[in-house]
């Protein structure tokens, strides 16, 4: 459990929070690549860590992320018209650049410089992974884009998607930290794994978070072998989960290979993130599972908000319970926002009670509250940037390992891909 102050500290993101000043410290993934299909489309309003922006692809193919309110007199941007390397505000017809230089005041006097005098708050962006990435802190300590492996990796072996979800982001995050619920929630999806259900959990941190290991005693050559699964937690809110290899999905019906997953639980506001799957196949081209992942929660594209929600209780199936099926849900994905989601809002951890199975929950919350304690205090660097962390080379794992071999020694990293 965690006392009500605790509970604030890490659901908390604005501005002035000590937990939203650690997360504009680091590159934040805002939209897919895709919600900017073309130059001088149409601007996006995006809500991010409690505040308001607008995103917006430009003549050039720049995008740009700026403050949604107009620096005139705060009309909306995401209403503004996209034209030649801007967006002209409808109101009264100023003009502002993806920079934020305010190129145009057609209101004001010719001779006026004004314009030269203002500049409009504007945010770097790094498009990589057809996933577009903003930055919201000080720029004199900006740090280095992660280069996650599976952004260099060739374009029909990865995809991305973005889906609402209607809860506070630690709710996700703390869903996909948690080996031991696949025996339950997904146990109708998901197969091939052990019939040991009670996990064994060890955590040890790292400069970019902390890894941990699910270890279970294997159906056969259980005096020989451990079969482990590693997940890692990287700051402020990512996760990488273990490998979907040929075969373990019920739903796979083509060459999965060897799939790395990277999740993604992004504040939008307190009650609200943007929960993005980055799935990466070393192997050959993205199977089928994958490609279609959105519609695994009805959406059109790869982002949006999913036809099973709360308000519908994700459409869940009592018929389908009686006949067999665990939870009712249709979809692993659907089925973990059943849970997250049916918490509320914004879940009061104070009456919660933890169990032998909750060492890597125990773990998150210790590891973020000392990292938005230490920066609160001015302690520098946050997790994972401090230089040390090679972000290119962070994958999960599941494999069998000899018993006496330490977990923490598996190599997650092919030497054998192929990036572009
Ligand atoms: S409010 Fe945008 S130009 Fe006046
Ligand atoms: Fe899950």
């Amino acid at each position: 459990m965690l006392n009500r102050e605790d509970n604030q500290l890490l659901t908390r993101t604005g501005p002035e929070t000590p937990m939203g000043k650690l997360m504009r410290r680091y590159w934040l993934p805002v939209l897919l690549s895709e919600e900017l299909p073309e130059p001088d489309g149409e601007p996006l309003q995006v809500r991010l860590l409690g505040e308001t922006f607008v995103a917006f692809r430009d003549t050039n193919g720049r995008v740009g992320v700026l403050d949604e309110n107009c620096p005139h007199r705060g009309a909306s941007l995401a209403y503004a018209r996209n034209e030649e390397c801007g967006l002209r505000c409808i109101y009264h017809g100023w003009k502002v650049d993806a920079a934020g230089r305010v190129v145009d005041m057609p209101t004001e006097p010719p001779t006026s410089t004004f314009r030269d005098r203002l500049r409009h708050p504007a945010y770097p962006v790094v498009e990589a992974g057809d996933v577009i990435w903003t930055y919201l802190g000080p720029s004199e300590i900006q740090p280095d884009f992660p280069n996650w492996e599976w952004t260099r990796a060739p374009k029909e072996q990865r995809g991305a998607t973005r889906i609402l979800q209607e809860c506070n982001y630690a709710q996700g995050v703390e869903g996909t930290i948690d080996s031991a619920h696949s025996d339950y929630l997904h146990s109708s999806d998901i197969r091939g794994r052990p019939r040991d259900h009670a996990p064994r959990l060890e955590a040890v941190d790292t400069p970019y978070g902390f890894k941990y290991a699910a270890i279970r005693t294997p159906d056969s050559d259980a005096d020989a072998f451990k079969y482990v699964r590693l997940t890692l937690f990287v700051a402020p809110f990512f996760a990488f989960i273990p490998p979907f290899r040929q075969g373990r999905l019920a739903s796979d019906d083509d060459n999965p290979g060897e799939v790395v997953v990277q999740q993604a639980f992004v504040p939008i506001d307190d009650e609200h993130n943007a929960f993005f799957t980055f799935a990466y196949n070393r192997r050959g081209p993205l199977p089928r599972y994958w490609r279609q992942h959105a519609s695994e929660f009805g959406v059109q594209g790869h982002a949006g908000r999913p036809v099973r929600n709360r308000a519908n209780k994700h459409l869940q199936d009592r018929a389908a319970m009686r006949a067999g099926n665990w939870s009712g849900v249709v979809g692993i994905n659907p089925q973990d926002f059943a849970v997250a989601e049916g918490m509320g809002p914004i879940l009061d951890r104070s009456r919660e009670h933890l169990g032998a199975t909750d060492v890597a929950i125990i773990r998150y919350r210790r590891r973020m509250l000392d990292a938005a304690r230490a920066l609160d205090a001015a302690q520098e660097p946050p997790p994972g940037l401090g230089g040390d962390v090679a972000y290119a080379r962070l994958a999960s794992d599941e494999r069998l390992i000899p018993l006496d071999a330490a977990w923490e020694d598996m190599s997650t990293f092919a030497e054998d891909v192929t990036l572009v």
